[in-house]
């Protein structure tokens, strides 16, 4: 039960449909004049979570008028075959957007693959090319992580100017990408990005007046390892066995949430936190993609 001088919530069901209402309304007005935007997906294998993810970008996209299909490969297809796709995706002009769920199998070079997608087309925002603007201040596609995370902070009132903010992960998916976000001129937060290899993590995050958790472990920080007030970002989705439930899992954060809850100023939950802001900026990216493909048309 909450208790009243719990943490609000950052609820991430509520942001993230002012968001997907917002695009389903630019893409109405989108469709006045243009076909609708379309997103092809490729998944490889049978991983249950990319599955299920890829079921849910399907879902939101046909909620807001994009157009969608999946490629489902085998777990065994070459490198080679999934690169002639992906190049035949690149090519063809019906597609606005490609997204490569990741990870892919062992076999598979993820870096050769990430490279091979256009990335005028890369709504991910993977492309070293992406990632090189957003480094250099002049983003096109931000990743929809840390995207939906800044959208989350703005929508929140929550100002990152001055913030000291420490990230525990260095993905380049994640980690990487939002330090980036974060100390832009126009969020202005002192950042530390913290890893495996961090001396003294806790030392870190007790000073974090934003801390970021994308780290993959189930709640691996708690309470101790939070500062009193600071405003508390979980990214992390770990299946933990729950042996009663009809799954035989549950979801949880990085983020101890019961014992953090009481001491942070603003929490977001998992599930229902940073996910569904994810799903929605790729909604987000899409559009833009098909308004990019439209003027260079
Ligand atoms: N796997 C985990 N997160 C993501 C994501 O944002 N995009 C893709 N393509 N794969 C992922």
């Amino acid at each position: 039960m909450p208790d009243a001088s719990d943490a609000d919530l950052l609820d991430g069901q509520a942001l993230s449909q002012a968001v997907r209402d917002e695009v389903k309304a630019d893409i109405a007005t989108w469709t006045d004049d243009h076909r609708p935007p379309f997103l092809s997906a490729v998944l490889v294998g049978d991983n249950a979570a990319s599955k299920a993810y890829v079921r849910g970008k399907e879902k939101d996209a046909a909620e807001v008028g994009i157009e969608t299909e999946t490629h489902h490969l085998d777990a065994d297809t070459s490198q080679d075959e999934l690169l002639d796709l992906v190049h035949d995706l690149n090519d063809d002009a019906s597609i606005d957007g490609i997204l490569v769920q990741l990870p892919l199998p062992d076999h598979v070079d993820e870096r050769t693959v990430i490279d091979a997608v256009s990335p005028s087309k890369d709504v991910d925002g993977f492309h070293p090319e992406n990632l090189g603007r957003l480094m250099r201040g002049t983003p096109r596609y931000i990743p929809a992580t840390p995207y939906g995370i800044m959208e989350m902070l703005s929508r929140s009132d929550i100002d990152p100017e001055g913030m000291d903010a420490v990230i525990v992960g260095r993905s380049n998916i994640v980690g990487k990408p939002l330090a980036n976000l974060l100390l832009r001129r126009t969020a202005n937060a002192t950042v530390t990005v913290c890893h495996s290899r961090t001396k003294d993590l806790a030392a870190h995050t007790r000073r974090a007046d934003l801390l970021v958790a994308a780290a993959g472990q189930a709640a691996f920080i708690d309470a101790d390892m939070v500062k009193e007030h600071a405003v508390v970002i979980d990214v992390g989705i770990n299946r933990v066995d729950a042996p009663s439930t009809d799954r035989g899992y549950r979801l949880v954060g990085d983020i101890d949430f019961e014992t953090v809850r009481p001491k942070a100023h603003r929490i977001t939950p998992v599930p229902g936190g940073v996910g569904l802001m994810t799903r929605a900026m790729l909604l987000r990216n899409t559009l833009k993609a098909a308004r990019l493909r439209a003027e260079s048309a």
